[in-house]
């Protein structure tokens, strides 16, 4: 098995680190880091990897000086950095940034023709089009790290397109599973920060427990694998075993199972065909209970809102989640309730004119505007 040198965006994140896990078991060269900040924790990947470059989208050049000084070596600067780190040939990019702030580095590392190990679902929510036109044009290549989107892309691997009757994603149902709209009111960021199966980033946690996270997922299957929003169903799998199906035409099912561990989608975008020995501890199926329940439309409706914004097209679904990351971070700022944050977007949504996309800037400048009137929102309600 051969893999090409990584370059890792967002190595300090929860995907980041257990990207780097899966490196070292693999044995894989790292070839860069890049993160937001200059942080302590960046500080310590690059002293555990001497040979990658460090690169920091952000920071004072105070701050900068300071990392670069504590590792012994230069620290590159900018979105211009990531992007060149993105567009360097022959690399595999696993994009773990976080946001819309990741879709540029997709396009270009698609552009350069790598392959990209997409964790960024983001990318493909705002950007699909622009996305799935870099894929169709430069021969690179999109595995996605979503476990969701991972089982879904082994389980259609070799079927005819003309097969398949229906994609089903599981979701765990988050914290909040079963309890009923009128007791969401007074959720605080701590409870809404706990979820029941996996340990992730705040704003996936959070989007979890809105059901926003399978919202947008349903719009990243969509751009995946081509396939439309009437064939894309939502299905509750508390035990989080079953990580997505599909149902072909011929009534057969297939099913991707395992731990929840996030290492192994990870590995499988890198390594994919091949396989790599597990990350984890061996699965065994006696006394794995699995459970299946229609998922709470009515108290969750981010569900409803994402196959809105998805079949309405354009600019929709980049508005959707710019509106969705200011008001989750307005949620954990405590400005907004939780309930707020499924208003925000939807009166968001409302607002902003809907656009064609063609291009990152036309999705961008949607994503901005969406921000503004996001951010304005939650300032009238506080
Ligand atoms: N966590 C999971 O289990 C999981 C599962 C499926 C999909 N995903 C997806 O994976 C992505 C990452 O999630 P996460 O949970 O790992 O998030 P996270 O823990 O919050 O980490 C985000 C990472 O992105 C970096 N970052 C943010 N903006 C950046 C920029 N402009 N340039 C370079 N780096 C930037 C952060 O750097 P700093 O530390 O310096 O801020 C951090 O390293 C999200 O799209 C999420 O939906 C995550």
């Amino acid at each position: 098995m051969t893999v090409a040198p990584l370059v890792l965006l967002g190595a300090t994140g929860s995907i980041g680190t257990q990207t780097l896990e899966v490196a070292d078991n693999l044995d894989l060269d790292v070839a860069i880091l890049a993160a937001r900040r200059p942080s302590g924790e960046l500080a310590g990947l690059a002293r555990r990897y001497p040979d990658a470059e460090v690169i920091v989208a952000g920071g004072s050049s105070g701050e900068r000086d300071e990392l670069a000084g504590s590792i012994g070596r230069k620290v590159g600067h900018g979105s211009d950095a990531v992007l060149a780190a993105a567009g360097a040939r022959d690399r595999l990019v696993v994009n773990a940034i976080v946001g819309a702030a990741g879709l540029r580095a997709t396009v270009t590392a698609l552009e350069a023709g790598n392959r990209v190990a997409l964790a960024n679902k983001e990318s493909l929510v705002a950007g699909g089009a622009v996305v799935v036109s870099a894929l169709a044009t430069h021969g690179g290549e999109l595995i996605p790290v979503d476990s969701e989107h991972s089982a879904l892309y082994q389980c259609l691997a070799g079927e005819p397109a003309d097969s398949v009757s229906r994609l089903v994603l599981t979701a765990s149902g988050g914290p909040f599973r079963g309890r009923a709209r009128e007791t969401l009111h007074e959720v605080t960021p701590e409870e809404a920060l706990r979820h029941p199966i996996w340990d992730m980033g705040p704003r996936i946690t959070i989007d979890s427990a809105t059901m926003f996270n399978k919202g947008l997922e349903i719009i990243e299957a969509h751009h995946l694998f081509g396939t439309n929003y009437e064939l894309i169903d939502v299905v509750i799998h508390p035990q989080s075993i079953l990580h997505s199906a599909v149902e072909f035409v011929d009534g057969s099912w297939k099913g991707h199972l395992g731990f929840p561990d996030m290492r192994i989608p990870i590995q499988y975008a890198l390594t994919a065909p091949a396989r790599g020995p597990a990350p984890g501890s061996q699965f065994r199926l006696p006394g794995v209970e699995l459970t299946f329940e229609e998922p709470d439309r009515d108290t969750f409706g981010a569900i409803d809102i994402a196959y809105a914004a998805g079949r309405a097209g354009g600019s929709a679904p980049a508005v959707m989640n710019a509106a969705d990351e200011i008001a989750v971070e307005g949620f954990l700022q405590g400005r907004l309730g939780f309930l707020g944050i499924t208003d925000v977007v939807r009166r968001t949504l409302d607002e902003v004119e809907w656009r064609e996309i063609e291009t990152v800037d036309d999705v961008l400048a949607a994503d901005s505007e969406a921000r503004s009137v996001a951010a304005g929102l939650i300032a009238g309600v506080c």
